[in-house]
């Protein structure tokens, strides 16, 4: 077990325990979590369980994309029982390619529509654990000194005042740069999002791994803006960065984060205990504690103060069987592949 000695561990774990239920199941063993959000999260996640059961979590930290893909990898010789958190998109896909198990949790009639709908859209393979919108996001001092103009739309990032400013995550790894990318093309059609994203692309410094690394980079003034779900703006501003949450004037898509259980997992019993303590309000609620803004999928559960409320934001109608289709998904990564990312900048 690995308890670290960090102040939202004594705060968050501390609340935990002090609410435990005596009759809380418990149970020896082991359990192998792939954990696609922010690490912080994750690490709190694998000790406050640890600490309400008896169950060594064993947890690797990969971005949604490379999770699927090791999961898919695997799929012969499962070496994971979990895949906790991370865009609901390739959970689906996951789902449709029968690498993940049907479970229906006793907590499903607790959970918002949205994250109910995910468990049907996928045969009960998968299930929503939080939600969160996409955004741009800048650095007000850098925008300042360098005299650019505040972005308000997803059209004007191809703006050329913004050459080497934009940062955004690749959407082979990141599950965010997925959902940027389905985003786009719902909002403009496949002709013009990609016509779009050829002209951000000269603007573009980077393509990182994890899809909050650009904001993070814009918060220690990196770079000037980044393209991440406005949760991970949010968690940089209530660290103290000074930065402005633009919600795109043509609307911006979303994702449901997602859990599911892997095909042929080895301790499917202690993964079942995992899902429930992960739908849990009380494990919810403590997400704040770990700089986590989405908001929760248990309508019991505290939604963290700043958390962008997806009933107040103008949100597209994102279609999840279409792009959470893994024929989709290869269709779109390849042709960002080939159209985007080798373009000349
Ligand atoms: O934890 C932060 C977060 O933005 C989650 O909301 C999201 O599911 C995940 O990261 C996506 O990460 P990535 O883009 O690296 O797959």
């Amino acid at each position: 077990m690995t308890i670290r000695n960090s102040l939202f561990a004594t705060v968050a774990i501390s609340g935990l325990l002090a609410v435990a239920t005596a009759g809380s199941a418990h149970a020896a063993g082991r359990l192998n979590v792939i954990c696609s959000a922010d690490n912080e999260w994750c690490e709190m996640m694998e000790t406050a369980f640890e600490l309400e059961h008896d169950i060594d979590v064993s947890m690797v930290r990969k971005s949604s994309g490379e999770a699927y893909a090791q999961v898919r990898a695997e799929a012969a010789n499962p070496k994971l029982d979990v895949w906790w958190a991370g865009t609901g998109d390739p959970h689906l896909q996951a789902a449709a390619e029968g690498l993940t198990e049907e479970y229906q949790s006793p907590q499903l009639g607790n959970l918002n529509d949205w994250a109910v709908r995910q468990a049907k859209n996928s045969g009960n393979r998968t299930v929503g654990v939080y939600a969160g919108a996409l955004g741009i996001g800048y650095n007000n001092d850098l925008l300042a000194k360098k005299g650019l103009p505040a972005p308000k739309c997803w059209e004007d990032l191809k703006d050329p005042a913004y050459k080497g400013e934009i940062q955004m995550a690749n959407p082979n790894s990141s599950g965010t740069s997925y959902t940027a990318l389905a985003t786009l093309v719902q909002i403009f059609g496949e002709e013009k999002a990609f016509d779009l994203l050829k002209e951000m692309h000269k603007n573009v410094n980077q393509y990182t791994k994890s899809g909050s690394a650009p904001i993070k980079a814009a918060a220690v003034g990196e770079t000037t803006i980044g393209i991440t779900f406005m949760h991970d703006m949010v968690a940089q501003i209530k660290q103290g960065a000074n930065l402005t949450v633009v919600s795109p004037c043509e609307g911006t898509g979303y994702e449901v984060g997602s859990m599911s259980i892997i095909k042929g997992a080895r301790n499917l019993e202690n993964a079942k205990i995992w899902y429930e303590f992960a739908l849990n309000p009380r494990t919810q609620s403590i997400a704040e504690d770990a700089h986590s803004y989405q908001v929760p999928s248990n309508k019991e559960s505290k939604i963290p103060d700043g958390a962008p409320r997806l009933s107040e934001l103008k949100l597209i109608d994102y279609d999840f069987a279409k792009y959470g289709d893994a024929e989709t998904r290869r269709h779109l990564l390849s042709r960002w592949d080939d159209e985007v990312k080798t373009a000349p900048q």
